[in-house]
């Protein structure tokens, strides 16, 4: 099959890449980049497991294709980490409000918080249903990633006084 040339930033950094024109955006992060954090569940647009920030805003890889992000910025989970590695407020509070099980879900839970965080700093819980309502956990019932998300939320508005 024939493939086309992309220029595409991910986490910061840029590549160049021939892809197969069908190929997936969440294949290739997984495949061609080996970030394999962003999750495959239902490649259909239903768990939000692949959900990855393009422009900034939060989309599904799976149903995106590697050429609809030509040009573009993508942040994977990977990129929520500082350049050390490090992990920030967000994946913390995950951590300490024990917000995770198997943690499937969670590479998209962490996306769309750090979507809602960044546009709104106080949330309240209805914002936080909204902003998680499209990814699906099969584990938690939801309530610790709710508890974390207004950890992290809590701390990040410690963190700027
Ligand atoms: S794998 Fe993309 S929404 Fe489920
Ligand atoms: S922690 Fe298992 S699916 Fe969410």
């Amino acid at each position: 099959m024939s493939t086309i040339e992309i220029s595409i930033t991910v986490n910061g950094k840029s590549y160049n890449e021939s892809v197969e024109p069908r190929m997936t955006l969440v294949d290739f992060l997984r495949d061609k980049l080996a970030l394999t954090g962003t999750h495959v569940g239902c490649e259909h647009g239903v768990c939000g497991a692949c959900s990855i920030l393009l422009d900034g805003t939060p989309i599904r890889s799976c149903l995106t294709l590697a050429v609809q992000a030509n040009g573009h910025n993508v942040t994977t989970v990977e990129g929520l980490c500082d350049e050390n590695g490090e992990t920030g407020i967000l994946q913390d509070a995950f951590r300490d409000a024990h917000a995770m099980q198997c943690g499937y879900c969670i590479p998209g839970m962490l996306i769309a918080s750090e979507a809602l965080l960044r546009d709104t700093p106080e949330p309240s819980l209805e914002d936080i249903k909204e902003a998680i309502g499209g990814n699906i956990c099969r584990c938690t019932g939801y309530v610790q990633i709710v508890e974390a998300i207004q950890l992290a939320a809590e701390r990040m508005r410690e963190a700027r006084q």
